[in-house]
């Protein structure tokens, strides 16, 4: 039997480049692995490629709708009976905008999809976990360098990031002592489409700033597939359950190096 035969995870982004690694990890080690994305084409498309290799179920959710995230939730608790692992990993990139040129939309876009959906569903996770006989939950929060660094990004995702910093010590608290752990990899650069949000406008002072400062360590990016075992051996490997309320810098050392 594999270590999370019977567990079931749910991935937030489950289509995109990271998003999709991880959920393949966790369905290679016997997980129920159900992902939500809003991207129709590309949940079609790792549908075709995911539900060959076990447990798995993809839902069109918009992270960003509470009436969509309880919807999602109802249909894993009616479906697997509980959910035991949740992978906040979706997340959108700002445009390398300062304060000064933000605009309000953006900034609740990004604090929305970013920051207000795994607060919403850590929520509806923790109840659902506590209800368990011997709550056994994790929650993993997929941040960044800018959840530590000021110049990685612009202001919203960079307060994004560092707000979840502060909600994944929180739930940490709060739960661990309770049978539910929380903990957040603060991920290096990685090859996937996260750029997609730069088509439409950069701010070109913002960007040149943070390539500046990220270039400056010449550190290749990180393989998606690297993060996502990370990912499940933080749920599941040796020595995982003492692991509680940490953001790993996962960044090939540009957090040591760089600061
Ligand atoms: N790529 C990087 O260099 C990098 C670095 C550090 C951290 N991260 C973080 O990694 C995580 C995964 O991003 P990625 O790099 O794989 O990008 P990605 O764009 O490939 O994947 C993100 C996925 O989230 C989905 N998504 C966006 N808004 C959504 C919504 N409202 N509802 C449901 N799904 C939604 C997208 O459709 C996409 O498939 C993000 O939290 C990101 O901030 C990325």
């Amino acid at each position: 039997m594999s270590a999370l035969s019977g567990k079931t995870c749910l991935v937030t982004g489950g289509a995109g480049g990271l998003g999709k690694a991880i959920a393949t990890k966790f369905l290679e080690a016997g997980a129920n692995v159900v992902i939500c994305d809003i991207n129709e084409d590309r949940l079609q498309q790792t549908s075709a490629e995911l539900s060959t290799k076990g447990s798995f179920k993809a839902v069109n959710a918009d992270i960003t709708s509470a009436p969509a995230l309880q919807c999602l939730f109802d249909t894993i608790t009616s479906e697997f009976g509980k959910l035991d692992i949740l992978i906040n990993n979706a997340g959108i990139m700002d445009r390398f905008d300062p304060v000064g040129d933000l605009d309000e939309e953006l900034w609740d876009k990004v604090m929305t999809v970013n920051l207000m959906a795994p607060f919403r569903l850590s929520k509806l996770a923790v109840h659902n976990m506590l209800e368990q006989p011997n709550p056994d939950g994790s929650i993993v929060n997929i941040v960044s360098l800018a959840s530590k660094a000021g110049c990685t990004a612009g202001a919203a995702y960079t307060a994004s990031k560092h707000g979840l910093v502060g909600l994944t010590k929180n739930t940490a608290a709060f739960y661990g002592s309770k049978g539910i752990r929380c903990n957040a990899l603060m991920v290096g650069g990685m090859a996937t489409n996260i750029g997609d949000a730069f088509a439409a406008k950069v701010n070109p002072e913002g960007m040149d700033k943070a390539m500046a400062i990220m270039g400056s360590a010449r550190l290749p990016l990180c393989e998606i597939d690297e993060v996502a075992e990370l990912c499940v051996s933080m749920t599941c490997g040796k020595g995982a359950r003492l692991i509680n309320g940490a953001c790993i810098p996962v960044d090939r050392g540009f957090s040591g190096i760089v600061g």
